[in-house]
């Protein structure tokens, strides 16, 4: 068994931090997860989790109070044999990488830490940062051991995704690598070691290359639409009992606060001449535009539009970056009304979606939430339904999934 370790986790209460921390608390570790949002430091320590995980809920049940606690009071950090740091990492107004969040907290952090503590960068960075972070550490005097091991976690399975996904570790030093290596391989059983800039564009690549793969089916979706054809149809055709098209997705909104930042955290490092990348978010975010144009054909304005789904995807409660909102927002210059539902996304603008079916002309699908597949629309109504999902919750006969078109 490996020694008890103190871990501090900053940004500890973020939806990267707490499953974390709430997987090492069963692992040999003591941890504290430091974060600013007092709020949901007092939720975590109540027992409750801020947002929706799988598997979380009777884990922090078992551990709070005992292995886990979360804090707003950064001298825990004193204590820490290891401290990770998740917080965000967007991009700016202007689509370049915003890390000065990063670095300060960084700055902050390393007042506080001992020296032989290891620091491990788990927030996913512009390429370089862990070296700049390395560098900045031997310019104070500190000897701090660092660290970048990314996150590859999808939101909603990230306990069960924790311990059986590999972990990528990287660093500049054999000692800092032989101690972020034994603190991973506590949750799973396959450490993969890279240098920090392979590392960093590991993490980048994985990301971007979801982005394209989703942009690819998308843009097949607006070529079929735009010839009066049914995607889903077709995509049945070439996918069925043929693996060479397995990894061919489904269309639908392809959002969130990770593939497009990171799709454009790569395109910043490739000087900009990361063209499918940004071609990519073009027809990613284009959708819906495109949906909002083949209804304006059919005459948007005085009609009433119901959008099911605000979170960024199925099963859900995050709204960031959701193209259900950007919908929104194109619809409301248009439509007579548009009234937007979700069973998940705490957002008191939200109807019902009683209320919002009875209401609606056009019926959109924001997020193809498990709970939406039993519904049943009265005739007369308009179903937009690009991921094919009431297709298959029908059983394959697209009885419910009319074509906008
Ligand atoms: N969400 C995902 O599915 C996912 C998956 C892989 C990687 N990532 C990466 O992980 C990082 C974090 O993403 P997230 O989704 O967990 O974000 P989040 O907003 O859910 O969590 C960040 C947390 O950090 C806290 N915080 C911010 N500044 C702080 C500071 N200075 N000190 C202490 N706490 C601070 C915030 O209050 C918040 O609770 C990003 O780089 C993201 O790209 C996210």
């Amino acid at each position: 068994m490996n020694e008890f370790l103190n871990v501090a986790i900053v940004g500890g209460c973020g939806r990267v931090g707490l499953p974390l921390g709430l997987v090492l608390a069963t692992r040999g570790c003591q941890v504290s997860l430091l974060d600013i949002d007092a709020r949901r430091v007092e939720q975590v320590n109540a027992g409750q989790m801020p947002f929706t995980e799988t598997g979380a809920p009777a884990l922090l049940q078992q551990v709070v109070g005992k292995s886990l606690r979360a804090t707003s009071d950064a001298r825990c950090l004193a204590a820490a044999d290891a401290v990770v740091t998740v917080v965000g990492t967007p991009v700016d107004r202007h689509l370049n990488p915003e890390i000065h969040d990063l670095y300060r907290s960084v700055d902050s952090a390393l007042q506080d830490m001992r020296d032989g503590a290891l620091l491990v960068l788990r927030s996913t960075v512009y390429p370089g940062v862990t070296k700049l972070v390395y560098d900045r550490v031997r310019d104070l005097g500190r000897n701090i051991h660092v660290a970048f091991c990314p996150e590859r976690i999808t939101e909603g399975k990230a306990i069960e995704e924790l311990v059986t996904l590999p972990q990528i570790v990287a660093a500049f030093e054999p000692e800092a690598q032989a101690r972020v290596r034994d603190l991973f391989a506590r949750i799973t059983p396959t450490v993969i070691e890279l240098q920090p800039l392979e590392a960093e564009l590991a993490k980048l690549f994985t990301n971007s290359w979801r982005y394209l793969n989703f942009a690819v089916s998308n843009q097949f979706y607006v070529l079929a639409q735009t010839y009066g054809l049914d995607f889903n149809r077709i995509h049945d055709a070439v996918t069925r009992d043929y693996p060479r098209m397995r990894a061919f997705a489904r269309a639908g909104f392809a959002a969130g606060p990770c593939l497009l930042k990171d799709t454009l955290q790569l395109a910043a490092f490739s000087g900009n001449n990361f063209f499918m990348g940004h071609a990519a978010m073009l027809v990613n975010e284009g959708l819906p535009n495109f949906i909002v144009n083949q209804l304006r054909g059919a005459g948007l304005g005085g009609k009433t539009v119901a959008i099911l789904g605000m979170a960024f995807k199925a099963e859900s409660d995050d709204p960031r970056e959701s193209l259900s909102y950007k919908l929104k927002k194109l619809l409301e210059l248009e439509a007579g009304e548009v009234l937007c539902t979700d069973p998940y996304v705490p957002d008191p603008t939200l109807v019902s979606v009683e209320r919002a079916l009875a209401g609606a002309d056009i019926v959109i699908l924001g997020a193809p939430h498990a709970v939406y597949a039993g519904l049943e629309f009265p005739p007369g109504k308009q179903v937009v339904d690009i991921w094919g999902f009431w297709r298959h919750a029908a059983g394959g006969c697209g009885t419910m999934a009319q074509s906008h078109a």
